[in-house]
C-alpha cells in the first residue's frame, strides 16, 4: 500500500510499504477514506520528537471503513464507518476506567522507553515515534487499529468525512483545553496560536460560555479566521503581546490562558526566544517555550494555564515564581479523545458547529510530502490539509 513515511528531519516521502494485518483478536483493519496533517506531525518533521525511525508511517488523524475485524472484537463489523481517536486505549486499566484515555497503562508497546523519559508510560499513539508504541499511522491506504473495540466510534451516514474527521483529535483537543479552563460567563480567555487546534479552542471557549476571547498569532489568514469566530486578535509580529493584552483587559489580565502553540513557538525577536532557538539548535534544550512563559506572565492571579500545545522535554527558564506567587493552576496533556466524543458528535449533529470550516487544502496521499511543507511554512493560505488516500 501507499503511505507517508518519515525519513529524517524535513524528509517525508510517499512510499510503498507492506499492508497491515490483524495481530490481535481485538484489532481491526481500516481502509482510510480521509486523513489530516496535524501541528503535532510538524514536531516529527522538524526532528523534535526522539525515537523516530526511518520508514515509520505517519498520521494520527484518520477515519475510514472497517475491512477486517479480529475474532475477539465484538464491537465492529466489516463495512462500519469509523473515526479513530489518536490515543490508543485498552479500556481495562485503571486510567482507562477513570476515563483518562490518553494515559492508558497498557497500550504502549514500548513502555520502558516512556518510563525512562517520563517516569511512567502513557498511552500508545498512532504514527508518533517508538516511545509511544511505534504504531504505524493513518496517512496511508490502510491502518491496523489495536484495541479497536474501545476507542473507535461509528459515525452516522448523514455526516460527511469533513464534518467528523476532526473528532479524532483537534476538535476534542480544543474542547478539552477549554473545559480545563473551567469557564465562567465573566471570563476573558487569551489563546496563543491561531492554528487548527487553537481555532477549536476559540470556538469551544465561546460554546462553553466565555465572555471574551483574545487570540494571538502572526499569520494573517489564521488571525482572520479567529476574528470570524468572534475573538479579538493580536499580531505578535507587530504588537507587544503583554502590553496589548493589558490594554484590552483594562490591566486586569485574562482570567484563563491557553497555550495552543507548544514546543516550536516563534519569539518575534524576543531575547528568550533567540536563546531558545540557539540552545535547541545545538541540542542544549529540547523545546522552545516562549509562549508558555508569556502565557504565565499574562495570566491574572488565581487563574488557570491550560496547555494543549505539545511539550516533550526539559523546559528552560519557566517563570515558576510568577506562577507560584499568582497561585496559578496548570492543566495539560494529550487529549482524552474518547471522553468527549458523544458530546461533540451531538454538537455537530445539531449544527452547533461544522468542523470542516478549518479545511483549506485537499489532496491525494501522493501530494502529501509537498503539503507537509506548505502547512509547515504557512504558504498558500494553508490552515488544515485533508488527504484522500
Ligand atoms: N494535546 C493534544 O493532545 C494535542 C493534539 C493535537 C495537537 N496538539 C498540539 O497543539 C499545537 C498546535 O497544533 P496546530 O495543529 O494548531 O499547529 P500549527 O503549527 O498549525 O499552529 C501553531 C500556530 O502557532 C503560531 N505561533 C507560533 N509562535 C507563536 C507565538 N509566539 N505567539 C502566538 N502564536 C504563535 C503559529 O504561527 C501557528 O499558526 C501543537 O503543539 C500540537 O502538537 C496537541
Ligand atoms: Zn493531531
Ligand atoms: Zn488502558
Amino acid at each position: 500500500m501507499r503511505a507517508l513515511c518519515w525519513h529524517g528531519k524535513g524528509d517525508i516521502r510517499c512510499d510503498n510499504v507492506p499492508d497491515p494485518a490483524i495481530e490481535d483478536g481485538r484489532d481491526a483493519i481500516v481502509k482510510v477514506t480521509s486523513t489530516a496533517i496535524c501541528g503535532s506531525d510538524l514536531h516529527l518533521m522538524d526532528g523534535y520528537i526522539p525515537t523516530m525511525e526511518k520508514g515509520d508511517v505517519l498520521g494520527h488523524e484518520f477515519m475510514g471503513e472497517v475491512v477486517e475485524v479480529g475474532r475477539e472484537n465484538k464491537k465492529l463489523r466489516v463495512g462500519d464507518r469509523v473515526i479513530v481517536p489518536f490515543t490508543i486505549c485498552c479500556g481495562e486499566c485503571e486510567q482507562c476506567l477513570a476515563a483518562n484515555w490518553s494515559l492508558c497503562e497498557r497500550s504502549n508497546r514500548n513502555k520502558e522507553m516512556a518510563e525512562k523519559a517520563y517516569g511512567y508510560t502513557t498511552a500508545g499513539l498512532f504514527g508518533y515515534s517508538h516511545m509511544t508504541g511505534g504504531y504505524a499511522g493513518g496517512q496511508a491506504e490502510f491502518v491496523r487499529v489495536p484495541y479497536a473495540d474501545v476507542a473507535p466510534m461509528k459515525v452516522p451516514d448523514g455526516l460527511t468525512d469533513d464534518q467528523v474527521l476532526f473528532l479524532t483529535d483537534i476538535f476534542p483537543t480544543g474542547w478539552q483545553a477549554a473545559v480545563n479552563c473551567e469557564i465562567r460567563p465573566t471570563d476573558t480567555i487569551a489563546i496563543w496560536g491561531c492554528g487548527p487546534v487553537a481555532q477549536f479552542c476559540i470556538r469551544s471557549c465561546f460554546m462553553l460560555g466565555a465572555k471574551r476571547v483574545i487570540a494571538i498569532d502572526r499569520v494573517a489568514e489564521r488571525l482572520a479566521m479567529a476574528k470570524a469566530a468572534g475573538a479579538d486578535t493580536i499580531d505578535f509580529s507587530k504588537e507587544n503581546v503583554l502590553e496589548r493584552i493589558w490594554e484590552l483587559t483594562g490591566d486586569r489580565g485574562p482570567d484563563k490562558v491557553i497555550d495552543g502553540v507548544g514546543m516550536e513557538a516563534h519569539g518575534g525577536g524576543s531575547i528568550d526566544a533567540v536563546v531558545d532557538k540557539a540552545k535547541a539548535a545545538v541540542m542544549l534544550a529540547t523545546d522552545r517555550p516562549h509562549v508558555l512563559r508569556e502565557a504565565i506572565m499574562a495570566c491574572r492571579p488565581g487563574g488557570i494555564v491550560s496547555v494543549p500545545g505539545v511539550y516533550g522535554g526539559m523546559l528552560d527558564k519557566i517563570p515558576f515564581g510568577a506562577a507560584f506567587q499568582k497561585g496559578l493552576t496548570f492543566r495539560m496533556g494529550q487529549t482524552h479523545v474518547k471522553r468527549y466524543l458523544d458530546d461533540l458528535l451531538g454538537l455537530i449533529e445539531r449544527g452547533s458547529i461544522d468542523p470542516s470550516f478549518v479545511i483549506t487544502h485537499r489532496a491525494s496521499l501522493e501530494e502529501g510530502p509537498e503539503l507537509y511543507k506548505t502547512f509547515r511554512d504557512k504558504k498558500d493560505g494553508c490552515i488544515k490539509v485533508v488527504m484522500k488516500p
